[in-house]
């Protein structure tokens, strides 16, 4: 799962005692050969489909990390691309990247932006945000969008209830729920609490429209129902 360039396992266990701040800090400068780093696969399909709904002039986006979503912006928007994260050790990593981006150090449920973005994305950073948080930070999104403005992110079909993901998510989430009731400070990373019917609720009631664009070029399911979708939320 992680190669040589990566972390170690103490380094990873070090950053898990942490706060969310501080082990991003700590896991910044190797986070890029991790696999938290969304990858270049997904990254495409969402530019592709993007693409689709554009044209964007400006755009944000939020927890950037080392800047994985500011390559999207980049190819999809006509103006100003910006990143937000509250890591200066990401945003150090994210400026390296996107020489040309401006980098913003703040907590995504406080955003210092007004009305300003057209395209607002994000990638791999939902878990991170309890339910109550993800009303806050959809209502901050929101908030920074002009009218009319997109909010679009990922939302990966969970997997088949029973297989070897679902345990091995569940035993992850059930091991940090462990760790925070007994440990600070916290370190929220959950990955079974971002759930699509509850998602477009939250992003109903912080005032955005609702559309689910299936991403083909990542396939389907056995089922039938597509790997991955591209939640687009539109500010009325
Ligand atoms: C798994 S990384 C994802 C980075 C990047 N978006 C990517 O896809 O590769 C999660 C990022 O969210 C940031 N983050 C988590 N909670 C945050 C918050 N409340 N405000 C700002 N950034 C936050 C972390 O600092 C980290 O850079």
């Amino acid at each position: 799962m992680f190669t040589p360039q990566g972390p170690t396992l103490r380094e990873l266990t070090v950053q898990a005692l942490s706060s969310v701040e501080r082990g991003y800090d700590l896991l910044a400068e190797k986070f890029d050969a991790t696999p938290f780093r969304t990858s270049d696969r997904l990254l495409t399909s969402v530019t592709e489909s993007l693409e689709a709904l554009g044209p964007f002039t400006s755009g944000l986006d939020v927890c950037c990390g080392t800047g994985a979503g500011l390559g999207v912006l980049r190819s999809v928007c006509a103006g100003r691309v910006t990143g937000v994260d509250f890591s200066t050790g990401m945003l150090d990593g994210a400026r390296l990247a996107h020489p040309g981006a401006t980098l913003v150090r703040a907590d995504a449920l406080a955003l210092p932006f007004g009305p300003v973005f057209d395209l607002a994305v994000s990638f791999g950073a939902f878990g991170h945000f309890l339910p109550d948080a993800q009303r806050t930070l959809f209502a901050q999104v929101h908030a920074s969008l002009r009218p009319g403005g997109t909010f679009a992110f990922p939302l990966p079909a969970p997997p088949p209830v029973g297989s070897r993901l679902y345990w091995a998510l569940w035993g992850f989430d059930a091991t940090m729920r462990v760790r925070n009731a007994v440990l600070r400070p916290p370190f929220v990373m959950y990955y079974r609490t971002f759930r699509l019917a509850d998602v477009r609720t939250r992003l109903t009631d912080a005032g955005f429209e609702v559309t689910l664009t299936p991403m083909e070029s990542l396939g389907r399911r056995e089922d039938g129902s597509p790997r991955c979708r591209l939640v687009v939320a539109r500010k009325a």
